[in-house]
């Protein structure tokens, strides 16, 4: 036997891996891939099921079958019920599978409760994407509250930006437990896309996503009646937006925009199909976080609806605008990229700071140097 085996760093070390909504799946994937090319870790594979659907939908674009299910989905779920049946259900799993380390993602509720849990029973955690910050507790809500929690007690922070790692370095997170690997989801927007192509349309067509929760009710009538007024001023474009599975947002978006001339909602889209027409959109009008960071790889005009962002990265280098969810204000900032032909090129050309592709092998590598397997990564700068 050799010495290093005394030490542990020969041995296998049981990594899981728990996610519950579709935006986890593709940006753990390129870490799952990764650490299965390594003999020396095993991956256990957790889904909440805090999503079903949009959820299995991502799973089948990947190939990642979980080998747990916890299922915890229920229509028009509270955040308090989601809180109460994955803490009770994936407490058993982790006492049975006794993994040496959690890798969760992001801010979910799922990424949230299953670092609480590893936490109760002292077990390691690694945050992938860690150290943003909005630094307002209610938006995005609740998340901006789930990832300050999960970085307390994570022992990786996984940054996916030299920003993010200043964040936390702020809050008193210890330097030597964070390292920049870029953001993951450029790793699987690469793999994804290279076999995409562009929709074949005369249209300039605007690509609309919104779900998040401090923008349902009146903001989304207000964003519903701005796309209804946009499609009458300019007969030359036309709007995509597939719906959230949430029967909240898709009430308000049916009420005002069903049967209305070239703005078509569709169900959710497969991740392939929403990156074909992220590719063959003029621009980008969105509330979610990932799209952020995908979008200027197409190098596409993103208008971030919403007050604050915790990827001011793309905001400074000019490819991204907060622009909230005010009737006007939607107007305004779209005719203006549809009519200022410097500011769509300034803002179509500037490049992606999120990440190179690499995230995902700096982040095994990140797990490995944990363990006193290997060196510590070269990190990711922008
Ligand atoms: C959650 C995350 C949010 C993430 C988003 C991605 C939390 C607190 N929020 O928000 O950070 O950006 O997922 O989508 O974790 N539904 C279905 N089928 C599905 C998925 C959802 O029917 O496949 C419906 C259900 O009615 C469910 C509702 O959507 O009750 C909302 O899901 P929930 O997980 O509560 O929050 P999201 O708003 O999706």
């Amino acid at each position: 036997m050799l010495v290093t085996d005394y030490l542990g760093q020969n041995s296998i070390k049981k990594i899981m891996f728990v996610f519950g909504t579709r935006p986890e799946v593709s940006k753990l994937a390129p870490v799952i891939f990764e650490a299965r090319k390594e003999s020396r870790l095993e991956t256990i594979i957790v889904s909440t099921g805090q999503h079903r659907e949009m959820l299995d939908q991502m799973l089948k674009v990947f190939s990642i079958t979980p080998d747990i299910d916890l299922s915890i989905m229920e229509e028009k779920q509270s955040l308090s019920s989601v809180t109460v049946k994955i803490i009770d259900r994936i407490e058993p799993v982790i006492l049975s599978y006794k993994p040496d380390m959690v890798v969760v993602q992001g801010d979910t509720s799922s990424a949230f409760l299953a670092s609480l849990v590893s936490f109760y029973n002292k077990i390691p955690i690694a945050h992938v994407e860690a150290g943003l910050r909005s630094f307002d507790i209610y938006n995005p809500f609740p998340e901006e509250a789930n990832r300050r929690f999960i970085s307390v007690v994570s022992s990786l922070n996984l940054a996916p930006t030299k920003k993010a790692k200043e964040n936390l370095l702020r809050e008193g997170v210890k330097e030597e437990s964070i390292i920049v690997t870029g953001n993951t989801i450029v790793d699987a927007l690469y793999w994804i896309a290279k076999d995409i192509s562009e929709i074949d349309t005369t249209k300039r067509l605007i690509l609309v996503t919104a779900h998040r929760r401090e923008n349902w009710g009146e903001p989304m009538e207000e964003l519903a009646l701005a796309i209804k007024e946009l499609v009458m001023e300019f007969p030359d474009i036309a709007f995509i937006v597939p719906l959230h599975k949430n029967p909240v947002v898709r009430e308000i978006f049916g009420k005002i925009l069903s049967n209305v001339d070239r703005v078509e909602l569709l169900e959710p889209l497969d991740y392939p199909s929403l990156i074909k027409v992220m590719k063959s959109a003029y621009l980008i009008l969105t509330d979610s976080g990932g799209i952020q960071e995908e979008a200027p790889t197409f190098g596409k005009p993103v208008l971030v609806l919403r007050d604050t962002t915790e990827r001011p990265e793309g905001i400074e280098r000019g490819v991204a605008k907060l622009i909230g969810m005010h009737k006007e204000n939607i107007i305004e900032s779209v005719r203006e990229l549809l009519t200022n032909q410097t500011l769509y090129i300034s803002m179509s050309k500037a490049g992606n700071p999120y990440g190179d592709g690499k995230a995902g092998e700096r982040t095994v590598k990140a797990i490995m140097h944990f363990f006193g397997m290997c060196e510590r990564p070269d990190e990711f700068t922008s």
